[in-house]
């Protein structure tokens, strides 16, 4: 984190007050923050208390073995009977669930009754193709209605399922349907983005191909979304339509332990290998209810909410398929992009569905700030009461753009903090609570225990910068990682292992009331429009390219998408070419596609510089920073602890030339 980031910060004064009717009439008040600091874990067992179990559970936390937590020791439920059939059992049913809005324009709306004999029919399927409880399901799709329902059939018969984003790769699919060992992947033959059909089902039998015998996929389960033609297989793929369509909407749900796993999800950390990161049943569902209940100040008869993330991120499971689900929520569920057929389609969605609560990421709101006023001004945006952002700390500017532009001058924002390993907001404003300052999550929400600490531990003092870190167990915190306690316990716990704090890998700082302000990691990983992406990963992608001798990725600070991806690359000799040749457009465009391949297109660099040396510490450790500097285009910073100073200078005397080479 740069002091000049810090300093940044404090000449922000500006405060935003809850609308006062929203304030008397919301679901978490001032008292919500009280109860919670008298008895934290009594707080949590209150809102278990709002899901339905099939047994009770008899101990709130067990941290009897740190950091493997147990919540709601004892207890049993079932988490997609929380999600639908709860709704449709309270007289709910015809409350629409989904109002879905594909990109081409058609739409279908699906009631609690709908979701729950389509959840229940594709959990009869999905254990016809011999998914049984504990098996892991992989699911590769785009954004539409079948997508959820298979997340929700996945979790009515007790089968992890692992969600691939549609936009990764076929090897990135691979490699997560390997890790996790998953039987069955269902997928879809394309979905529709910018204004065309893209294709998904050949992704899946490259990725199948390539783990060869060693493949544990047994079966392959299509939407049909597209019509386009798909290669075929009947030794392994069958129909959505059939396997779903003919099976009986009668299901009866089991009950499945507290800590029975619900979902593997693959992020990026400092090494090569994506994480697998676990969570478990009912501690997860409890908080993504509870914080969706509280954040969005949700009215079940009356809100219409709409999260813009893929449900192929964490922000699409928890404010997406489990969360508002599990709150009886109606949303919105839109499977292209902002911009097609229009810059107008968002804002024309809200104005038709009367969308009330709005979550989206800073990078897509600046994107429609530099776009025009006059794109959501030709919109009726007034049904708007809540905004929230996700992913990466918004600028004031944007903030307050988002606040005026869309949310008509009056909207609280609720910057929410958190991450895939957190599974739930954790820290954010409350919009009728809290008095929000543009740019910062402010406080930690209630019953989860955040701080900022210093290299010892230390918290630190108001107006200090340090290390985010959470002092306690929270009930949707990540388990494990799949297959690695290891890695787990490294990677979290044992910066602060004295202490028994979850370090977060973000810098933070306390002003001078004590509210929080996020600065971004301080590990190697880069924040990408939201998305986490690794700097490693990157690396390794563009060294297992045959060219490639070595690499060095950093994340450049960027406008729109918050930081972008810059690659240093040294050419092995064998590629051949002259110095001059080798700096030439065909073997950068050649690598970009090669990241986009490996990774998937949001991680293909947007620069690819050749250079003869890339800077190194004597103990041979690459000096990011400085390449840092070079992609921002600064002045480098101190070079006196390079094993050979020069290779600054000839990095640098080589970047005049080169321009954006984004397609
Ligand atoms: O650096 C923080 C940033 O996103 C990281 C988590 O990324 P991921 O696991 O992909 O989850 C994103 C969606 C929850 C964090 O370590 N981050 C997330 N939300 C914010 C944020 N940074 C600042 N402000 C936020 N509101």
């Amino acid at each position: 984190m740069s002091d000049e980031g810090i300093s940044n910060l404090s000449t922000e004064d500006r405060r935003f007050d809850p609308p006062a009717e929203l304030a008397e009439n919301a679901n978490a008040t001032a008292e919500t923050y009280q109860r919670a600091e008298a008895d934290r874990l009594g707080f949590w067992a209150d809102a278990a208390h709002q899901l339905d179990w099939g047994t009770p559970f008899e101990e709130v936390l067990d941290w009897s073995d740190p950091p493997f937590a147990k919540w709601f020791v004892g207890g049993k439920l079932n988490v997609a009977h929380n999600c639908v059939d709860r709704h449709v059992e309270a007289g709910h049913g015809d409350r629409v669930a989904l109002h879905f809005v594909g990109e081409p324009g058609d739409t279908r709306d699906i009631t609690y009754a709908e979701l729950k004999d389509e959840v229940s029919k594709a959990a009869n399927a999905i254990e016809e193709l011999g998914v049984e409880a504990g098996d892991r399901v992989a699911i590769y799709m785009p954004m539409i209605p079948e997508t959820v329902i298979a997340m929700l059939a996945c979790a009515r018969v007790g089968a992890p399922h692992t969600v691939v984003f549609g936009g990764f790769s076929s090897d990135a699919l691979a490699s997560r349907v390997d890790d996790c060992e998953a039987k069955l992947v269902i997928t879809a033959d394309g979905g529709y983005r910018r204004g065309n059909p893209s294709s998904l089902k050949p992704a899946v039998d490259e990725a199948v191909a390539k783990l060869g015998d060693a493949s544990p996929v047994e079966n392959v389960l299509v939407v049909r979304r597209t019509e386009q033609d798909v290669p075929w297989d009947d030794e392994i793929d069958s129909w959505w339509h059939e396997a779903v369509g003919n099976a009986s909407s009668e299901h009866e749900a089991q009950m499945f332990d507290a800590e029975h796993p619900l979902f593997v999800m693959y992020t990026s950390g400092t090494t090569g290998k994506p994480k697998g990161i676990l969570h478990t049943s009912a501690g997860y569902l409890v908080q993504t209810a509870y914080t969706f209940w509280a954040t969005f100040d949700h009215k079940p008869e009356t809100d219409v909410y709409w999260c813009t993330a893929d449900v192929g991120w964490i922000t699409g499971h928890s404010y997406i398929t489990y969360g508002p689900t599990a709150a009886g929520a109606t949303q919105v569920l839109y499977e292209g992009t902002p911009d097609t057929p229009d810059k107008g389609r968002w804002w024309e969605i809200i104005a038709d569905k009367g969308v009330t609560l709005f979550y989206t990421a800073p990078t897509a709101i600046r994107t429609s700030m530099k776009w025009g006023d006059e794109i959501p001004a030709r919109h009726d945006l007034s049904s708007l009461r809540i905004l929230g952002t996700v992913g990466e700390s918004i600028n004031p500017e944007a903030y307050v753009w988002y606040r005026d532009t869309i949310g008509g001058g009056s909207t609280p924002i609720v910057d929410t903090w958190w991450q895939t390993e957190t599974g739930a907001h954790m820290i954010t404003p409350l919009p009728g609570v809290t008095s929000a300052k543009p740019g910062s999550a402010m406080t930690a929400f209630p019953g989860i225990a955040a701080d900022v600490v210093d290299d010892a531990g230390t918290p630190v003092g108001n107006g200090e910068g340090g290390y985010l870190v959470l002092t306690e167990p929270w009930p949707a915190m990540l388990r494990t990682i799949w297959g690695d306690d290891e890695r787990f316990r490294e990677t979290y716990w044992a910066r602060f292992e004295a202490q028994g704090y979850y370090f977060a890998g973000d810098g933070a700082k306390k002003d001078a009331d004590g509210d929080i302000w996020l600065l971004g990691r301080v590990d190697d990983v880069m924040n990408v429009s939201g998305h986490r992406l690794s700097t490693t990963e990157i690396e390794s992608a563009l060294v297992s390219h045959p060219k490639v001798a070595e690499a060095a990725v950093v994340g450049a600070a960027d406008d729109t998408t918050g930081q972008a991806v810059c690659a240093f690359v040294i050419l092995r000799d064998s590629a051949g070419a002259s110095t001059d040749e080798q700096g030439g457009e065909d073997v950068v465009q050649e690598l970009r596609t090669h990241v986009g391949k490996e990774i998937g297109p949001i991680a293909k660099p947007r620069k690819v510089l050749i250079v003869q040396e890339l800077p190194k510490t004597r103990s041979g450790k690459i000096m990011r920073r400085l390449l840092r500097d070079v992609a921002e285009n600064r002045e480098v910073g101190d070079a006196s602890t390079l094993a050979d100073s020069s290779v600054m200078d000839l990095i640098t005397s080589g970047m005049s030339d080169t321009k954006n080479q984004e397609d």
